[in-house]
Parts: C-alpha cells; sequence; structure tokens
C-alpha cells in the first residue's frame, strides 16, 4: 500500500465502551468549545478547561501555569549506571548544559518546547533526565512519538544502550511491531499509534509524559497530536494526575504553536539548545539542475572519495530504490565490498579482504572511475541563517583548500584515489530492517572512508557521527493529491531551503565540513523558504474520519495548530455524510443551523470501520463491504490498481516513421483486442473499466507478471508491479482488521463468478457515491454540446465517458466513474455502469422520496424520486427521475 511512516495503526484491541466514549466525547466537547461557529467564540473551549489558569499574554512568565496547580514534582532521583564511554559522549553534547533549565521548566509547567539542532541530543537525552528524575513507572511510562518509523526504533535501542536498560523497559511500538512489555517505563512510538491509544484511551492513562518528537517536520499526524494533547493536558490536571507534554523541534521556527491561543492557553516556555555546531561550506552546482541527479550524486561521492581527506559522506536521495541503485554502483566501483553487497548483509570486512581490495584497485583504477567534470561548482562561504544573499556572485570570495584539490588535473587525481580509503557504503532509509538502520551509528571498519546513502530520514531524525560532507541532490519524494480524486501518489520535489540548510547543517557536527548542492544558487533561491505543514496541502476527508472516530465532532473547533483550509473541512464532512460514515443530522431548522449540523455529525458504525483500514474513506467504505460473498480479494485488486495510474501503454503518440506508425498500430489494436476479452461476458462488462483492470491483473499474475507479457500485451511492467505490492500490503492490512477474514497474499487469483462482479459494481458505487453521474436523455437535450453527454453532482459542464473506456460506446444510463480529466473535453476515466435501483439503497443521502416537504430546506429537490444533489452550489442541477423504488 502506498504508505507514510506514520499511518495511523490498524486497530487490533476492541474499542473502548460505549459509555466510556459518551464521557469522552463529553470531555472533549467541553474543551472544543459548544458553539459552532469558530468566529464567534473561538475560545471559548479553551477558557471552559483551563478555566483556573489565568489568561496569559504571548509573553507569559515561564511559571504562570503552575501558580495554581501544584506543581507534579519528582520525588525520586533514580539511579542509571552508564558506562564511562557513554557518560563521556553524552558530556560532550550540547543538551547536557541545559539539564537542569529543562528539568525546572518542566516540573513547573505542563507544556515546554526544547528547540536545538539536529544532533544537540534532545532524542536521546531528554527521556533519560525525565527518567533519572523520577518521570517515569510502569504504571505511568515516558512517551516519544516519531514521525518516522526509522527513528522510533533505532532511538529506542540507542537509549536502552546508553542506559544500560533492557528493552522491556526501554521499548518501541510501529505499526505491526514492537517489544513494549508490561516494565516499559520509556516507550519510543510512531505519532499514528499514539493517535490510535487515543482512540481507546483519550485520557493516555498511561502515561506520566508525553514528548512530541520532530515538530518542525509538521506531519499532519503530529499537528493533530498537539491539538489533541492541548486538550488532554488540562483534562488529566483537573483529574489530579497531571501529564506533562513536552514538544521538541530542530528549529526555533514554533510560533505557531505558541503564538495560537487556541491552542495553548498560557504560552508554553521555550528551551533554546545552543548548537554546537561547526562552519560548513556550501558548494552550489553552476550548471542548471540535472534529471539525472543519482548519477550527478555517484560522481560526486567519486570525487570526494578521491581527492578529498577523510570524513564520512552523507548522501540525500529522494527513494529506496535510488538509494539501492546508488549503493550498488559505489560498491561496483569500489569493489572490496563485493561480499556485502546482497541484501546489505552485516558481515564487517577485515583488514585482509581491505588488502585485497587496495591491490585489485591498483590494478582497476582508472577504469572503474568516471571522468570528473571539473567545472561544475562555484564556492561561496557558508552562513546558514542568511538566505537572502546572492551565491552566484560570490565565486571569487571562494577557495578553501579542498575546492583546490578539487580543481586539479585528473593525473594527480588519479594518483590521489591511489593513496584514498576504502568506501564503506551503507544504505539508509524508512523500511529498511532496523538492525542494518543501526549499522550507520557505529564506526566504519577501521581503515575505510564511510558513505552513507540515505533519504529525507537523514535530514533530522537521525544523526549520523563523524560526516564530513554532504552531497545533496535537492530533491524530495512527497505524497501529492489529486484535487478531483483525492488519490495520492509519490512525486519528486525541490526541497525548501529550510531542509537545505538542515541537509548542510548534517557535515558539520564534529568539525568543519562541506556540502555539496547538485543545484545552483540560482535554483536554491527559488525553493521555497519552508515547506508547508502537510494538513493544509491534502484532502482531509481520511484525516476528518480518524478525528470523528475520536469522537471529535466538531472538527472545525478543533484547536489545529495550522488549521486545513474551511473548504476542504466542509469538503470532508460532506463526502463522509454521503458515504454513510457520518450519521447525518436532521434536516430541520434555518437553513444555517442545517449547515451548522452538518459540520458536526458524529460517526456511524460504518465510519467506524472505515477508519480502521489504512486507505482513503472512499476505498475503506469499499472494503468495509467487501467482506460478503468473498469480494475482498477483488476490491483490493480494484483499489491497488485505481492507486496506479496508467495500466495501459500509450499508443496515440506520433510516430517518426510509417513503420513506427504501423507498428503503433499493431500494438494498440493487440491492446483493444485484449481489454475487450478482460472486460468479460454478459453482465461482467457493466463492471466496464475496472472490469479491464481486474483482468489485466488477473491475466497478467496467471502469466506470472513478466515483462514480456506485459510488453506484448500492452501493459506497463511497472505498474503491474507496483499493484501486486500494493495488493500484499493492503491484504496484510485487511487481514489485521478483519483477524478472522483469513486473506492470504496470493497473487493469483480466480476469476470472479458473474454474480460477484455485480456486488463488487455495487461496491464500487457505495465507496465511489459522489462520482455518479447519468447520461441526459433525448428531451432534456439543451443544445448539441450535451449529445452523449452526462451529468454529474459536481459539475456544470457536460461530461463525457473517454474515448479509451470500455464503456465508450455502450453509453449506460447511470455511471460512476474513479476521475474527470479534462483535455478537449471533461472525461470521465475508470468508468463503470450501475443500476439505478442500487442509488437510493446504496447512497440513500444522495436520493429524496416521499412528498415534497412543505418547506424544503435548498438542498432538497422538491420532487419525488429525485436525486438531490448534494452541494449546496449545486442545487436543482440534477434532476434525475429514478424508477420507484421501495426504501425503508
Ligand atoms: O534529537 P537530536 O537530533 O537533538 O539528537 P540525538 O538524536 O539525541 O543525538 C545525540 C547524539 O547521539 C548525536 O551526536 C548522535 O550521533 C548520537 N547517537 C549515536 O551515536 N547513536 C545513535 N543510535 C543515536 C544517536
Ligand atoms: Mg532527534
Amino acid at each position: 500500500r502506498h504508505s507514510t511512516d506514520s499511518e495511523p495503526e490498524p486497530e487490533k484491541e476492541p474499542s473502548s465502551s460505549e459509555e466510556e466514549q459518551e464521557e469522552q466525547k463529553q470531555e472533549l466537547e467541553k474543551s472544543s468549545g459548544s458553539d459552532l461557529n469558530p468566529a464567534d467564540k473561538p475560545e471559548e473551549g479553551l477558557k471552559k478547561t483551563v478555566a483556573d489558569q489565568q489568561p496569559a499574554g504571548p509573553t507569559a512568565p515561564v511559571c504562570q501555569a503552575a501558580s495554581t496547580k501544584p506543581p507534579c514534582k519528582p520525588a525520586v532521583f533514580v539511579p542509571v549506571d552508564r558506562s564511562p564511554e557513554i557518560e563521556e559522549a553524552r558530556l560532550k553534547l550540547p543538551i547536557l548544559a541545559e539539564e537542569q533549565v529543562i528539568m525546572e521548566a518542566i516540573s513547573e509547567n505542563p507544556i515546554v518546547i526544547i528547540c536545538g539542532e539536529t544532533g544537540s541530543g534532545k532524542t536521546t537525552q531528554v527521556p533519560q533526565f525525565l527518567y533519572e528524575a523520577g518521570y517515569a513507572s510502569p504504571d505511568g511510562a515516558i512517551g516519544i512519538t516519531e514521525p518516522r518509523r526509522v527513528a522510533a526504533v533505532s532511538m529506542s535501542q540507542r537509549v536502552a544502550k546508553e542506559m544500560n536498560l533492557s528493552h522491556r523497559v526501554v521499548s518501541y511500538q510501529i505499526r505491526y511491531e514492537g517489544n513494549v512489555s508490561d516494565e516499559t517505563q520509556i516507550k519510543f512510538m510512531t505519532d499514528g499509534v499514539l493517535l490510535k491509544e487515543i482512540q481507546k484511551d483519550f485520557l493516555l492513562s498511561k502515561y506520566k509524559v508525553i514528548i512530541i518528537d520532530e515538530a518542525h517536520e509538521r506531519s499532519m499526524y503530529t499537528d493533530i497530536l498537539i491539538g489533541l494533547l492541548s486538550r488532554i493536558v488540562p483534562l488529566r490536571a483537573k483529574k489530579g494526575r497531571p501529564l506533562k507534554l513536552i514538544v521538541m523541534s530542530a528549529t526555533l521556527r514554533v510560533e505557531d504553536f505558541t503564538e495560537n491561543k487556541r491552542l495553548f492557553s498560557v504560552t508554553p516556555p521555550i528551551i533554546q539548545v545552543d548548537a554546537r555546531q561547526f562552519p560548513v561550506t556550501i558548494h552550489f552546482n553552476k550548471k542548471t539542475p540535472l534529471d539525472d541527479y543519482s548519477g550527478e550524486c555517484f560522481r560526486k561521492v567519486c570525487k570526494i572519495h578521491r581527492m578529498l581527506p577523510p570524513g564520512g559522506i552523507l548522501v540525500f536521495l529522494t527513494g529506496q530504490a535510488e538509494v539501492h541503485s546508488l549503493c550498488r554502483r559505489l560498491r561496483k566501483a569500489f569493489p572490496f565490498q563485493k561480499n556485502n553487497t546482497a541484501g546489505d548483509d552485516d558481515k564487517e570486512e577485515s583488514m585482509e579482504e581491505i588488502r585485497k581490495f587496495k591491490k585489485s584497485r591498483k590494478r582497476k583504477k582508472v577504469t572503474t572511475l568516471p571522468k570528473i567534470d571539473l567545472d561544475s561548482y562555484s564556492v561561496v562561504p557558508v552562513d546558514e541563517g542568511d538566505e537572502d544573499r546572492d551565491a552566484e556572485t560570490d565565486d571569487d570570495i571562494a577557495g578553501s583548500d579542498l575546492d583546490l584539490d578539487l580543481g586539479d588535473g585528473d593525473s594527480e587525481a588519479d594518483e590521489k584515489s591511489d593513496s584514498s580509503l576504502p568506501l564503506y557504503v551503507l544504505p539508509l532509509y524508512s523500511l529498511l530492517a532496523p538492525e542494518k538502520q543501526a549499522k550507520v551509528f557505529s564506526a566504519p571498519p577501521p581503515g575505510t572512508r564511510l558513505c552513507v546513502v540515505a533519504t529525507n530520514v537523514a535530514e533530522t531524525s537521525l544523526t549520523i557521527p563523524g560526516i564530513k560532507y554532504v552531497v545533496d541532490c535537492g530533491k524530495v519524494k512527497k505524497r501529492f493529491y489529486d484535487k478531483i480524486t483525492g488519490v495520492s501518489s509519490f512525486r519528486v520535489t525541490w526541497i525548501s531551503q529550510a531542509s537545505a540548510n538542515q541537509r548542510a547543517g548534517r557535515a558539520g557536527r564534529t568539525e568543519p565540513g562541506h556540502c555539496y548542492r547538485l543545484y545552483s544558487s540560482a535554483v536554491f533561491m527559488d525553493f521555497e523558504k519552508f515547506s508547508a505543514p502537510e494538513i493544509t496541502k491534502r484532502p482531509v476527508e481520511d484525516l476528518i474520519l480518524q478525528m470523528k472516530a475520536l469522537n471529535i465532532e466538531k472538527v472545525i473547533n478543533f484547536p489545529f495548530p495550522t488549521p486545513p483550509p474551511a473548504e476542504a473541512l466542509a469538503a470532508a464532512e460532506e463526502l463522509l455524510i454521503a458515504l454513510g460514515a457520518l450519521k447525518e443530522p436532521p434536516m430541520t431548522g434555518r437553513l444555517k443551523q442545517q449547515l451548522a449540523a452538518k459540520l458536526s455529525c458524529p460517526i456511524s458504525p460504518l465510519g467506524r470501520i472505515m477508519a480502521t483500514f489504512p486507505v482513503a474513506p472512499r476505498y475503506g467504505k469499499m472494503l468495509a463491504l467487501s467482506r460478503q460473498h468473498d469480494c475482498l480479494p477483488y476490491t483490493i485488486t480494484i483499489v491497488s490498481a485505481m492507486t496506479v495510474r496508467e495500466l495501459f501503454e500509450e499508443f496515440d503518440r506520433p510516430a517518426v516513421s510509417e513503420e513506427e506508425t504501423a507498428k503503433l498500430k499493431e500494438k494498440k489494436a493487440r491492446l483493444l483486442q485484449m481489454q475487450k476479452l478482460w472486460a468479460g461476458q454478459g453482465t461482467m462488462q457493466k463492471l466496464g473499466d475496472l472490469m479491464v483492470m481486474l483482468g489485466a491483473v488477473g491475466a497478467c499474475e496467471y502469466a506470472g507478471c513478466t515483462r514480456k507479457f506485459c510488453e506484448e500485451n500492452g501493459l506497463r511492467y511497472k505498474a503491474m508491479l507496483e499493484i501486486r505490492r500494493l495488493r500484499g500490503q493492503l491484504t496484510t492490512a485487511v487481514n489485521s482488521v478483519c483477524t478472522d477474514a483469513g486473506l492470504y497474499v496470493d497473487p493469483k487469483m480466480k476469476p470472479p463468478t458473474e454474480a460477484q462482479v455485480t456486488y463488487l459494481r455495487q461496491i464500487v458505487l457505495a465507496g465511489l457515491g459522489d462520482h455518479v453521474a447519468r447520461r441526459v436523455q433525448a428531451e432534456e437535450l439543451l443544445d448539441d454540446k450535451w449529445k452523449n453527454a452526462y451529468k454529474t453532482a459536481l459539475l456544470d459542464d457536460p461530461v463525457f465517458i473517454h474515448p479509451s473506456s470500455v464503456l465508450f460506446k455502450q453509453l449506460p444510463e447511470f455511471v460512476v466513474y474513479q476521475e474527470i480529466v479534462e483535455t478537449t473535453k471533461m472525461y470521465m476515466k475508470g468508468v463503470s455502469a450501475v443500476e439505478p435501483e442500487w442509488i437510493p439503497a446504496l447512497l440513500p443521502p444522495y436520493c429524496h422520496f416521499g412528498k415534497p416537504l412543505e418547506n424544503p430546506p435548498p438542498s432538497y429537490c422538491p420532487e419525488t424520486g429525485r436525486i438531490r444533489c448534494h452541494r449546496p452550489s449545486v442545487f436543482y442541477r440534477v434532476s434525475w427521475q429514478l424508477p420507484a423504488v421501495e426504501v425503508d
């Protein structure tokens, strides 16, 4: 499945009883205000819950909050038995100098913010300070959340080691895995895990302290957790069992937390840990950025390794596949690690091997290394804070020794390469097995140079010791969302200036370092200053569903550090009501009240099930309905195929020669023929494009999912591999939610029966409900542009079935579509035919039956038997006559 590190974990235990839920709900309602319009009384909830605390201005003194509540002072000092080496290394960390300040602030305030450069010791040391001060016990642990799994695992191991405690005491919990025991006192986890725990135990009664780490990353779940904890902390204080909240950030940009009066009524104290950062010289590429940044990274690492003094190299790439391919290339170029390439096994190289390597390299040194491009750098002195300076003009100021080295000729470089150290190449990315990740923290074999090829995870989450050179490709892989479908995909984009500076900072931890940016300073100037918080950039229906599952009904009143746009919230609620995930409010009272009621609907039982699946709500609903008639494997396949774009090759491209034209024509004919076959027989054909997807995946898997099969039949091989991967992940996730479903991951599946296909059409309709369209009937034709057109609930304009659809010629009366793309016209893609009589049964919110209401609210279409449109802006636009169907 497409996933980030921190999606909420599927629920394994039954959720809390209804009584408890009701109590939590009341608590949260109290704390999130009772007014529906946030503009009227934005801070009501806050005043209620922290009524006993004095309101404070932005410059609130540090101890104000504590004056009304007895501080939760530790009674004891818990000794920790550290080894002398660990103790010595600890003492060098900047955060040790602040221990007393930090502990005093924590003892006197319920909420404290700690800012400190990456590597200053926040993650590893603050939990230890708290432990020593007696904050932890098996019945009240210290919980630390990380946005990334890799950090949760490795930090728990590191802290256990430093404290000389077992993993039963210092533990971690990530999505499906963990070593938490009944002795656990320090628990590292992903933010999604804590969010799920809040769903079960709103007051987090198992914890005495919660630390939100890496808050600067502004991941969506981190933001939500901070909002939730801003309410949980005062509630816990009221119950006489105070909970401490510590927010840790690698940057000083925390005003969204501190200046936000809806979040914390009393401005929490900010403790700044002084960075011990050595200067880092930044080297920009002079050339316009290259597409082949991976190849450029390779060349740069080779150059550094051959020509520059000892010191670790850290390369930033965007994804796992790239990381592995660069590791392979580097190991091939420096073959002493031959034994170490397969699966990156942990085989420490002996000096013997290194000697062998040196010998072998002497023989083929010239051929294994690429030619160096000597003109690609400009050099500017490092000045991280000053982003406005024009780096390009500073060429002349340049001239560190290192650049002179790089600027010298090939022959000297070759000589140097003889004496250069062997390269010890390690990959690092989120999904790498924990024991393999751990290797980057231990010293490289003696006489070698460490080279870590990492994804963004090395930017702030993990500090790798001994890095002197950073190679920054300037890119990051991010999740993007389709505006129309909400379907997400991963794309590679430029990073922000803040990220670039964080990456550069990795080079100056232990001594002055160098950062090689594979882009020009002009391009750097065009980077965004900071990346926007995740929550503002994506559709929020999945988030809203998760929050409703937490019984937060008035989402609009929720104290978001940065709220999502109001339209995004309203659209999400509307969609969730339409899908049946939320209980529809009664349509009584004035319009304003109705709209308000719409924005605070409680979750339905179906919504609770949907919330447990790790996919978008539309797809979650499909999965929730698919237990019937053994449809789950097919729905999983359809959902996977819809998530992967462009299953089929494009043959309509212009050809260069007649020969090619003929070839393309032939291939296209073959694909059309296959699509017809995959579309099935009889009523199966009505599943339309989704049946073709299902048929294509089924056929491809029966043929062993080979490149040959894909090429011969017009399928994109990469897409098919991706679908296989997603199917596996989704099957595992569904199994962990429905423990009795007993699905097993088998790429090969039997073709569905005709009856199953009919059920699948209903399931798809129920999930894609807001994407239903009806063909304009002859008597309704307004003008020619509506010929063969469809009306949808979401758009004014006529839309058409895409010519590539298998239903293009059939023009069924009612269809659902996956997405609309606009080219010369608005085209629906991923189309399935549905029967009109299913619509009232499966999508009651889209239909209205019975007598016209006396005083119909505008969102009702007054005539009997007509589907009403859900969006206020398109009332009455759709008038679909439905056949008479009895609905309870
Ligand atoms: O959280 P923050 O970035 O402030 O620092 P940290 O992760 O607590 O790391 C503090 C120091 O511990 C760094 O200098 C790391 O190099 C070191 N460390 C380590 O040697 N091995 C680990 N597994 C984790 C951290
Ligand atoms: Mg950290």
